[in-house]
């Protein structure tokens, strides 16, 4: 069964026109890599997808339903400059936020809330930070704090919005570690990447975009040169970088 189908999607800001015609589908139990150059629309193609952005045209079920009915099953970790990290939260009560199932802000969270948000801690190696406030964090830590609040939530799909930016290796590795765990269970996972180099070890399937769906498949297929112009036609330089000729 698909967990994911977009179809004929598209969309734009004030009549200016950022995805068209896209249309792809998930299995259920991937971990799919998007990528692209900057503006190709990465972010607001998962914006759309969770219904933060409204679309001009096409459809995206999961299995087979609207992300009305199954909201609550996904679970979204947003670009690191999109948080307002100077938010005078703890590490620990920004996962509890996580375990709600509806945000009740005058509620206090029972023991069995704490035990959750506390173990999710400790699968991202942040339990010792819990009272720390999230802007005293390294952007590694902070990241970690934010797939323990997505782990928290409990949910059946993931999507995560360039994770590895501005962080360090080690929390690179082990989040990555742990997105693995999250598909061995049976979950769907969307990232959006943009280290090439990384992009065949890490995820199943990858989807080059570029306002158009340009290539969506398997890792090697869709990382060939041909397919690489395609998307990167205008970053000539990045492409030399990653051993791609022009000729
Ligand atoms: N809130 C917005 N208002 C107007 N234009 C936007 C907005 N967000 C993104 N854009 C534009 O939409 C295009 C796609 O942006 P985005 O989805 O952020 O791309 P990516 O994540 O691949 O870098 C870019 O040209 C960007 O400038
Ligand atoms: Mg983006």
């Amino acid at each position: 069964m698909n967990a994911i189908g977009v179809r004929d999607l598209n969309a734009s800001y004030h009549g200016v026109e950022v995805l068209k015609d896209i249309t792809f589908t998930v299995g259920s139990g991937r971990i799919v890599g998007i990528i692209g150059p900057n503006g190709a629309g990465k972010s607001s193609l998962i914006k759309s997808m969770l219904g933060l952005l409204r679309i001009d045209k096409g459809s995206i079920q999961y299995f087979d339903k609207p992300i009305q009915e199954i909201r609550k099953t996904i679970a979204y970790v947003p670009q690191r400059n999109e948080i307002d990290w100077d938010f005078p939260i703890t590490v620990l009560d920004t996962v509890l936020i996580g375990t709600y199932p509806k945000v009740k802000l005058f509620k206090r969270p029972k023991k069995k809330e704490k035990q959750l948000a506390y173990q999710c801690l400790g699968k991202v190696g942040m339990a010792e930070f819990s009272q720390r406030q999230i802007g005293e964090l390294s952007g590694g830590q902070q990241q970690r704090v934010f797939l323990a609040r997505a782990l928290a939530q409990q949910p059946e799909m993931l999507f995560l919005d360039e994770p590895f930016i501005g962080i360090d290796v080690a929390s690179e590795k082990k989040i990555m570690t742990l997105l693995h765990e999250f598909r061995k269970d049976g979950k769907t996972i969307v990232v959006i990447h943009h280290d090439l180099s990384k992009a065949a070890v890490y995820f199943d399937d990858l989807l080059l975009l570029n306002k158009k769906l340009i290539k969506y498949g398997k890792a090697h297929d869709v990382l060939q040169p041909v397919t690489l112009r395609e998307a990167y036609y205008d970053q000539f330089s990045f492409l030399e970088d990653i051993g791609v000729t022009l000729t």
